[in-house]
């Protein structure tokens, strides 16, 4: 049977959605060394999970490499908002390469806490997802220590040394209410493990799940605009269906909707992931608005203000230019 045209309705758009204060340091830090330093720039894997945003850095004299290896010798490389293990910082001395790090802060943090508790002699359980590139990082920071724990399921799998001296670290976009799900799976396990100093799950993933919480729970379906290997935008499917929408959707461009979804539908919910910027939206809610869905709402469950300052390498070689 042939779908039923869509009959229009209205479009919930949550707030805050998009770029977080990492993302947009990180997308930064290569236009800017871009035009300091002059094409072209490498940088060690995607800067951020975005395919829009590595097309147009590309298209401007970026190159996106997946090794250190790959980068000649002297030039400059960016390493990406994920961070990395330290024996990448040793690759990159070795071949001369000059560095600047837009590891978002809030994964350095982890880094931190990961190195402190394994110079302490604890055994650091993980949650994360297993190969993505912020856990090979963190993991770097400490590979002796480090235990990934990929979800709960991962938890009846765990070994440690001493049960008394176990703390968990996490991933920071994961989903809220998994992770919290593995932590008491993992307390029941070890009821010493510690928990960590601060919330790992950046307030970025936070405040994009809160927010679609609420809108899942009043649309019959969700668009969510993001790459399909950035994790937090991937959180934000999940996070739909279970508070509610019948369907969820995750396209990286407006191109990729189908006019099928909308059947029957009176309220789609849209977000966005934290590497995905404003304009791919607006093509969605366009694409929306031809269908009959003009009328948008936006739901904001909180404010964000929070900026980084580029990285300090680059800052002095900007102020050089000058
Ligand atoms: Fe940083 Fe969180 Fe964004 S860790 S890069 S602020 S999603």
């Amino acid at each position: 049977a042939a779908t039923p045209a869509p009959t229009g309705g209205r479009v919930l758009l949550a707030a805050p959605r998009g770029y977080c204060a990492g993302v947009d340091r990180a997308v930064e830090t290569v236009e800017k060394a871009l035009e300091v330093y002059g094409a072209p720039v490498y940088v060690r894997k995607q800067i951020v999970h975005n395919k829009y945003v590595v097309e147009t850095l590309e298209s401007r004299g970026a190159v996106f490499v997946d090794e250190t290896e790959e980068v000649p010798e002297g030039a400059t490389v960016i390493f990406s908002a994920h961070g990395v293990a330290p024996v990448v910082h040793d690759e990159a001395r070795q071949r001369s390469l000059k560095t600047i790090d837009a590891t978002c802060p809030l994964v350095t943090k982890v880094h931190n806490e990961a190195r402190r508790f394994a110079a302490a002699d604890f055994d650091i359980l993980l949650i994360g997802h297993e190969g993505h590139e912020e856990v090979v990082g963190t993991s770097g920071e400490a590979p002796e220590h480090i235990h990934l724990v990929d979800g709960p399921e991962g938890v009846d799998d765990v070994v440690v040394r001493d049960p008394e001296r176990v703390v968990w670290l996490s991933q920071t976009t994961l989903s809220v209410d998994e992770t919290l799900e593995t932590v008491r799976r993992l307390k029941q396990r070890f009821p010493l493990l510690q928990d960590p100093p601060s919330d790992d799950i950046c307030y970025a993933t936070q405040n994009r799940q809160v927010a679609i919480k609420d809108v899942a729970a009043r649309s019959d379906v969700v668009i969510v605009v993001g790459s399909r290997n950035s994790s937090n935008s991937v959180r934000l499917v999940e996070v739909s269906l279970e508070y509610g929408a019948k369907a969820a959707y995750l396209v990286d461009y407006a191109s990729e909707c189908r006019d099928e979804w909308l059947a029957g539908v009176s309220t789609v919910g849209v977000t966005s992931g934290a590497s995905v910027p404003e304009i791919l939206v607006r093509d969605v809610l366009a694409w929306l608005a031809e269908r009959g869905f003009g009328e948008v709402e936006e739901v904001r469950s909180a404010q964000e203000s929070l900026l980084f300052a580029l990285p300090a390498e680059l800052r002095r070689d900007i102020k050089a230019a000058q």
